[in-house]
This record gives C-alpha cells, sequence and structure tokens, in this order.
C-alpha cells in the first residue's frame, strides 16, 4: 500500500471514528447484539488465553469482547482514531488488551506469533487483500486459527465516497465466502465457511445480503 493511499483511508476512518460504534454490529451496545457476538467467538476462539491478534479492530469492539473472555489480544488498525477509541474501550470494560496504530498488512507487532488472527469487515477495503492473508497466515503459529468475517453487501456505504476509489480495491463492496474460500485454500487448511446472514441478533435485525464467517488453520500441528 502506498504512503499517499494509506493516509488517506486513515483520514477516511479517523472522520468515521466518533460515531462508528452507532452501527449495532459495531458498538455492541445492545445486550442481545453483545452477547451474540460473545457466543460466536467463544465458538471460534474456544478456552481462555489464546494470543489473537485483530486486523483492522476498529473501536475494538471484538477486542474487547476476547480480552473479557481472557484471550490476550493486540489489535491493529490503520487510523489512530480508531486505536485511541479501542483504548478506551478496554479501559471502560476493566480489560487489558494492546493497541497499536499500523497497517494490517504488515502488522507492527515483530516476529510475535497468535493462535489466532481475526479480521473483521476489512478485506473488502485493501489494495492487495491475499498478500494481507498471506502474512496473516505467516504469523500464525502452525495449527494456528484465521478468523475472517466478512461479506458482500448490497448498498457500499453512504454518499460519500470511499476514499481509496473502488478502482483500487479489488474486493471494494465484499468478497463472496466462494471466492474468499479460493483464496484462503492455498494457504491454510481446514477452510470452513459458515453463514451469519441467518442471524439477525448478530447484525442488529435482518439482513439480506451474505455475511459469513470463514474459518482456517494454519498448516502444520493442530494448535
Ligand atoms: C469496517 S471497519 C471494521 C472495524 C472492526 N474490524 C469491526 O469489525 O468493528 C474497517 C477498519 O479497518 C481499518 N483499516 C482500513 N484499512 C486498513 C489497513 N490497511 N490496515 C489496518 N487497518 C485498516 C479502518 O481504519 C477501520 O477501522
Amino acid at each position: 500500500m502506498s504512503e499517499q493511499h494509506g493516509s488517506a483511508i486513515a483520514a477516511y476512518w479517523d472522520a468515521a471514528a466518533a460515531a462508528f460504534d452507532e452501527e449495532p454490529d459495531h458498538g455492541l451496545r445492545a445486550e442481545p447484539v453483545r452477547a451474540a457476538w460473545a457466543r460466536r467467538l467463544a465458538e471460534w476462539v474456544p478456552g481462555t488465553g489464546a494470543e489473537v491478534l485483530d486486523a483492522g479492530c476498529g473501536t475494538g469492539s471484538l477486542a474487547v469482547l476476547l480480552a473479557g473472555a481472557g484471550h490476550r489480544v493486540t489489535g491493529v488498525d490503520l487510523s489512530p482514531r480508531m486505536v485511541a477509541a479501542a483504548r478506551g474501550k478496554a479501559l471502560r470494560a476493566g480489560v487489558v488488551a494492546e493497541f497499536a496504530v499500523g497497517a494490517a498488512e504488515e502488522p507492527p507487532t515483530g516476529g510475535q506469533r497468535f493462535d489466532v488472527v481475526l479480521a473483521r469487515h476489512l478485506l473488502w477495503t485493501l489494495p492487495d487483500p491475499v498478500a494481507a492473508l498471506r502474512q496473516w497466515v505467516i504469523r500464525l503459529r502452525p495449527g494456528g486459527r484465521l478468523v475472517l468475517v466478512e461479506g458482500r453487501w448490497r448498498q457500499t456505504g453512504g454518499a460519500e465516497p470511499y476514499a481509496a476509489g473502488p478502482d483500487t480495491l479489488p474486493w471494494h463492496g465484499g468478497v463472496g465466502a466462494a471466492e474468499l474460500a479460493a483464496a484462503v485454500g492455498p494457504l491454510a487448511r481446514e477452510v470452513r465457511v459458515e453463514s451469519l446472514a441467518g442471524d439477525p441478533e448478530l447484525w442488529g435485525g435482518p439482513v439480506d445480503d451474505e455475511r459469513y464467517v470463514l474459518l482456517a488453520r494454519a498448516r502444520g500441528p493442530a494448535a
């Protein structure tokens, strides 16, 4: 990602940060929505004590849920205001989680290896999403898990044009499960997709577009 491109995207999300949590599935402010995500995360990241990288963590809603469940979470986001919001949310929730400003494609986490790399609603905004997938798999321990919450949305935003412009983003508007599975297949094993469209509690109401989680394991022995 070029520096100019990165700063345009960071500026877009900096401007969006204050209102981001107003969407039910962003802020998880309603208890049924929060509980629905907590249940799903407990299925995807079972137990406690997993080292989790939340790539493109936004305001940290999922990172805070995972930290509250006893995992060691590092959230990375390009937008300083998103990261500030995530830090504030963790503090208010009384949980410990690390947050850093940086590119999800090259997370500033040094040589650290993770049990789980989670990304929700991020791939659509990456100029080279497959390169990012490769980097995430490299950062997984053998048998570690990729948890990609993605979709293909009917509406790609409001009146404001997206900072980078659709031309530069191969998955602008989202990526279908079949296409993502084809991209992850050569990089990982046990690729599995679960639809999330039929669970209105996750979204704060019914949805009629494609939403799913893709789960896969890094090659090597099971974690
Ligand atoms: C739709 S939001 C999703 C936030 C969060 N994952 C969630 O589900 O609530 C997309 C997030 O990705 C971040 N982002 C966009 N491009 C990024 C990049 N290249 N590296 C890291 N974060 C990025 C934005 O700043 C924004 O916080």
